[in-house]
């Protein structure tokens, strides 16, 4: 099995190079280790499973291809050429749906595997990284570092967000702070502490220097 991690590493590493919108092989990488450490924490899960999802989790996202469904299909090719029992692809690519739905879309996620890869996915959006990638994403998109004239903490009006007003600041109420209780895991929970309050830190840190306090 070590054999097929390995020639899937470098299966992702070769699409994703060149890759600028967030989804790089390092954020690939990382996933792969924090899911790897949830799996040690948890101590339960299938370990080839878990590390295949992770691996392969963004090649079919809408952002890396023409569409989704294009980026399925190329998974899918991918993972068949593998000669992988059918129950383990199956299990292999329900991690990944469900990892890759937006908003919710799944919520009850079936399996310990899914579970930990979406955990793990979640992890590597919050944190310094999570900051770092934020402010990444929001220089892409050209958006303000934070725009003080737009509330915060869900006070934002219909629409505001109908005219994508948003700062890179606000995306931590949006999205980063909650991502804390959404963990499903135990162990990823307990990671996803540390992460929070550095998050909570540099919001605390960012507005006493944007309101030139000493
Ligand atoms: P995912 O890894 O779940 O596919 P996205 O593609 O939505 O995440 O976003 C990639 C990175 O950019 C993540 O770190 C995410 O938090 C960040 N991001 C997403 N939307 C925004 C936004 N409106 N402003 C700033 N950062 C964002
Ligand atoms: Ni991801």
């Amino acid at each position: 099995m070590n054999d097929i991690i390995s020639k899937t590493e470098n299966y992702v590493r070769a699409v994703l190079q060149d890759e600028a919108t967030g989804h790089d092989w390092y954020h690939i990488e990382r996933v792969w280790k924090n899911a790897l450490l949830i799996h040690e924490k948890e101590g339960a899960g299938d370990l080839f499973v878990i590390e295949m999802a992770a691996l392969l989790h963004d090649i079919p996202d809408g952002k890396l291809n023409p569409s989704e469904e294009e980026g399925w299909k190329k998974l899918n090719r991918y993972i068949n050429t593998l000669g992988l029992p059918d129950s383990t692809v199956t299990h292999i690519l329900e991690c990944i749906e469900s990892v890759s739905y937006k908003g919710g879309r799944v919520t009850n996620l079936k399996t310990i595997e899914a579970k930990i890869v979406q955990d793990a996915d979640r992890l590597d959006a919050i944190g310094a990284i999570g900051i770092a990638r934020t402010f990444a994403f929001g220089g892409k998109k050209a958006q303000p570092l934070y725009d003080p004239e737009i509330a915060v903490r869900g006070e934002m009006t219909t629409e505001e967000y109908r005219h994508g007003k948003s700062s890179s600041v606000h995306h931590f109420y949006e999205k980063l702070l909650k991502l804390k209780e959404l963990m499903n895991t135990p162990a990823a929970r307990q990671l996803a502490e540390q992460r929070h309050e550095f998050m909570e830190d540099f919001l605390k840190q960012f507005y006493r220097e944007w309101n030139g306090q000493a």
